[in-house]
């Protein structure tokens, strides 16, 4: 046998400028690793490369630092966190603040959401959810209900489950058979009916009537759940039509399925108000969330359920006290650096009134998105809240070639994008200003003009 790599010194020294050891996801790393973007550091509004220049963010990171980055009262928070308990676990422990955050989300949260289930990502908040809600219907002696339904092009991370209901074709194809009973909604995207609206589009309610025809198909009594994005972010901001998430509630309602909404990109004020479903007035019975949970400072997720399922589970359990309500969890659901890093950017939110701002702003975003209108291969502008999707004409026979050399030469030009397909999505930092707005759309309209 070789001698064990740990005993070697070498093996322990850093490699500064090798990049070849990272196994990147979502990332083309032959291309990458041959012309790579690295981020060295980050501040409010900007992130800056290796050589210090700045790049104005323009897509939150990936929809995460809604405070903005590298924010002092949250950096203060997590070190004096880390230096005070730095682990602890809540599986028969438990530790203050994370009851304090709960307690904080639940208030935050619509209606009787009052209960707070802690993961590490959105992806474990979606599998989460669906655990959840086949667990909630067994212990109420609703066990044929075990299908999920969710949407086309939806995007409910990558465990297992959310790869099932999501519908996302290539993050889908390589994996397997994956979850069985699951089904789909049509998605609501129209560019023949709904090109260039502004906020929610007029045309679609009637699509969530496909529920009532997927029900009818596998029988209601076999249905778990329904999931969608209450804005659909990663396929390219795909706005609900209105009153088509009220549709779908009425739907769930008179079936007994319960209804997820992930909010992974939607909470902590991107629409200008806690969570989308404050926004768009349609009470979910789960609510998944991340990312500006904690500012994305320090990974987490959570799931927010409705009281009535918490107390199935705890009206379930036997009279000793001692049953375990749900066989799941995780070994850092709530960890305590997470913890802190949550309360202090909620108290950032509030401090600052970003969820108001984003209302305040959301107006002179819209007509700057809107203002790209005519802009070369742009065939399509949408927008809610600090949220926008440029859909680009594709390249015959090249899908997303041409979104993507506009976010590298916009990366050129200083400004962060995110793309998908020929989708652009823009979602920045609720603390950004008229003037950044402004220089974002520039960089754009001159990106695009000059893109082939
Ligand atoms: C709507 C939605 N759900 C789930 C996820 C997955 O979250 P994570 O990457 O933290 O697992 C994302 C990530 O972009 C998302 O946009």
């Amino acid at each position: 046998m070789n001698k064990p790599a740990h005993l070697d010194m070498a093996a322990w020294e850093p490699t500064p400028n090798n990049l070849e050891a990272f196994f990147m996801g979502f990332t083309p790393n032959a291309a990458f690793k041959k012309r790579p973007r690295l981020i060295a550091r980050a501040k409010d509004m900007h992130y800056y490369d290796m050589k210090g220049r700045a790049l104005i963010d323009a897509s939150a990171g990936l929809w995460c630092s809604n405070a903005g980055h590298c924010r002092q009262p949250i950096i203060q928070a997590i070190q004096k966190q880390a230096a005070e308990l730095d682990f602890a676990p809540t599986f028969q422990y438990g530790h203050p603040k994370i009851f304090e955050l709960a307690s904080r989300l639940a208030m935050l949260a619509p209606g009787n959401l009052d209960y707070a289930f802690f993961t590490n990502s959105g992806s474990e908040a979606g599998d989460t959810a669906l655990k959840i809600a086949l667990a909630f219907h067994r212990s109420r002696g609703e066990a044929s209900r075990t299908r999920m339904i969710g949407r086309e092009r939806g995007y409910h991370g990558v465990g297992f489950g959310g790869i099932s209901v999501g519908g996302i074709v290539k993050n889908r194809m390589f994996f397997g058979p994956l979850i069985n009973g699951v089904d789909h909604l049509p998605h609501t995207h129209s560019l023949e009916h709904n090109a260039y609206t502004q906020g929610q589009p007029e045309w679609g309610a009637h699509l969530a009537d496909e529920l009532e025809r997927i029900a009818a198909l596998h029988d209601p009594s076999t249905i778990a759940a329904v999931i969608v994005e209450p804005v659909a972010g990663s396929t390219g901001v795909l706005i609900p039509p209105k009153g088509y998430l009220k549709r779908l509630r009425e739907i769930c309602d008179k079936h007994g399925f319960l209804l997820i909404f992930d909010e992974v990109i939607t909470g902590f004020g991107r629409l200008g108000t806690g969570f989308g479903s404050e926004y768009f007035d349609v009470e979910p019975d789960m609510i998944t969330c991340a990312k500006g949970l904690t500012n994305g400072v320090i990974p987490m997720g959570a799931v927010i359920c409705r009281k009535g399922m918490y107390d199935a589970f705890t009206d379930w359990a036997d009279e000793t006290g001692n049953t375990i309500e749900l066989f799941h969890g995780y070994t850092y659901s709530g960890h305590p650096v997470a913890a802190a890093a949550g309360l202090a950017t909620l108290e950032v939110y509030k401090e600052e009134r970003l969820f108001e701002r984003a209302t305040d702003l959301a107006p002179y975003w819209q007509a700057a998105v809107h203002g790209l209108k005519g802009t070369r291969h742009v065939i399509d502008l949408r927008n809610l809240g600090l949220i926008a999707g440029i859909e680009l004409e594709s390249r015959p026979g090249k899908p997303g070639q041409r979104a993507y050399e506009a976010f590298r030469r916009c990366f050129d030009k200083g400004v962060l994008i995110r793309v998908t397909g020929d989708i652009i999505a823009l979602s920045p930092p609720l603390i950004i200003e008229k003037t950044e707005i402004d220089r974002i759309f520039e960089t754009l309209h001159d990106v695009l003009t000059n893109l082939d």
